[in-house]
């Protein structure tokens, strides 16, 4: 594997906490990657994270779109985002990645971030937008740009659309894999790890097709309902960082560990909060069938040996959560308008798309679909490279 064009570790002169930056690659000159607060982060993790984007921007190629992929890239800062200072942080590492975010790294909200900070916070380093470096690739930038502003204005049913395309993408992933094992929604339990953006968003969509959910785990623990929760109420009850306030909770629901949710009794896992959550010692508590990769590297590539090896599917990030991502750009480059229902639709069908193909390719070539989705953007990257270059 090639090593990232670019790799940075960055020290804050008043705190001493560390950023890093990592550019996978560049397409035309600019990459894309959102940036992730959390106490512990590294830039290995960040550097496989920009290694998943490269891969995620490939795989959504497609030569009839207006949107043409990007290079992958990642930002990290080791800090606990509800820490006092973390938001004056966050300031300092932009304005030291200013010249980067303006010239060829595009980012956005991702784990402990939420997008309206990230705006905040980039503002007040002196950027125009953070994604700024792909205005010059834009035919008409002030429409492009209008066009995203009141895509984010958009909500529904109390949460922005730009919350929700992620989640839509997570379920339809779910969907199109029960749906090719004939497996029907109303007896599929889920369990989902994290109750933000991701987690949040794909628990809602889950529901709304069908499926129970019968386990959320936060940063304070799992609520579990083997009867299902009431998702709705549970999503009303969320602060700005994810995590529920335990006076929603109904008659049934149960307070569990925060590791109760790996071993809940429902057939579709879903890691939405860290990296690394199953790993080689815990994976021998699920029992589910699939395990579906909300968050970015949940599942570390031992414990997917072990747990292929017992027929637990594992439905890699790089493919599952890609919505939000390539939302950005359908909507940006006029692919989708700022309407929910054409943006969701565009979402499923994508995502059904990439899925099916995945799930086939892994069949026909007897790999897992991680190794499958990988072969993909594999074949796709070369072409990328070669219509539209690498720099500008
Ligand atoms: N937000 C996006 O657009 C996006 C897109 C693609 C992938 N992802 C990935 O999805 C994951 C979640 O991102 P998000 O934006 O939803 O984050 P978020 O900050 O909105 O929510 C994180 C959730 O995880 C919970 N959490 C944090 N640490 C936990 C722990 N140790 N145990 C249990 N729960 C914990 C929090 O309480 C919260 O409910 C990350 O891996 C991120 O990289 C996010």
């Amino acid at each position: 594997m090639a090593a990232p064009l670019l790799s940075l570790t960055w020290t804050d002169h008043i705190t001493g906490r560390k950023g890093f930056l990592v550019v996978d690659r560049l397409v035309r000159g600019v990459s894309s990657g959102g940036l992730r607060m959390r106490e512990g982060c590294t830039l290995d993790e960040v550097t496989g994270l920009a290694r998943g984007m490269t891969m995620k921007e490939a795989l959504h190629y497609d030569p009839e779109c207006r949107y043409v992929p990007l290079g992958g890239a990642k930002g990290g800062i080791d800090c606990d985002p509800r820490d006092p200072g973390a938001y004056d942080l966050l300031v300092r590492y932009l304005r030291a990645m200013r010249p980067y975010v303006e010239d060829l790294w595009t980012t956005g909200e991702d784990l402990g971030l939420s997008q309206d900070v990230v705006d905040r916070a980039a503002a007040e380093a002196g950027l125009v937008s953070s994604v700024q470096a792909v205005y010059p690739l834009l035919d008409d930038e002030a429409a492009a740009r209008r066009r995203l502003s009141d895509a984010f204005a958009v909500e529904v049913d109390g949460i922005g659309l730009a919350e929700l395309v992620g989640g839509c993408g997570v379920a339809e992933s779910v969907l199109t894999a029960l749906d090719r094992a004939a497996v029907p929604y109303w007896r599929t339990r889920v369990a989902v790890q994290g109750f933000g953006t991701m987690g949040g968003a794909t628990a809602r969509f889950l529901t709304r097709a069908g499926l129970t959910v019968v386990a959320v785990a936060d940063i304070k623990g799992t609520i579990a309902n083997p009867a299902g929760l009431d998702v709705e109420s549970l999503l009303a009850a969320r602060d700005a960082h994810g995590t529920v306030d335990r006076a929603a909770l109904r008659p049934g629901d149960r307070e569990l560990p925060g590791d109760a949710w790996l071993s809940a009794e429902a057939e579709v896992l879903v890691p939405a909060a860290v990296s690394y959550a199953v790993d080689t010692a815990n994976q021998g508590q699920i029992t589910a069938r699939w395990i579906v990769e909300a968050a970015n590297m949940p599942v570390l590539p031992e414990a997917e040996n072990l747990l292929a090896a017992r027929g637990v599917t594992v439905l890699p990030d790089v493919v599952v959560n890609s919505a939000t991502n390539a939302w950005w750009w359908w909507t940006l480059f006029g692919d989708v308008g700022p309407d929910a229902e054409e943006a969701l639709a565009h979402v499923r069908r994508a995502m059904r798309t990439l899925t099916e193909g995945m799930l086939a390719r892994a069949e026909r070539d007897g790999t897992t679909p991680r190794a499958a989705a990988h072969a993909i953007a594999a074949e796709r990257l070369p072409v990328i490279a070669d219509r539209y270059g690498w720099y500008r």
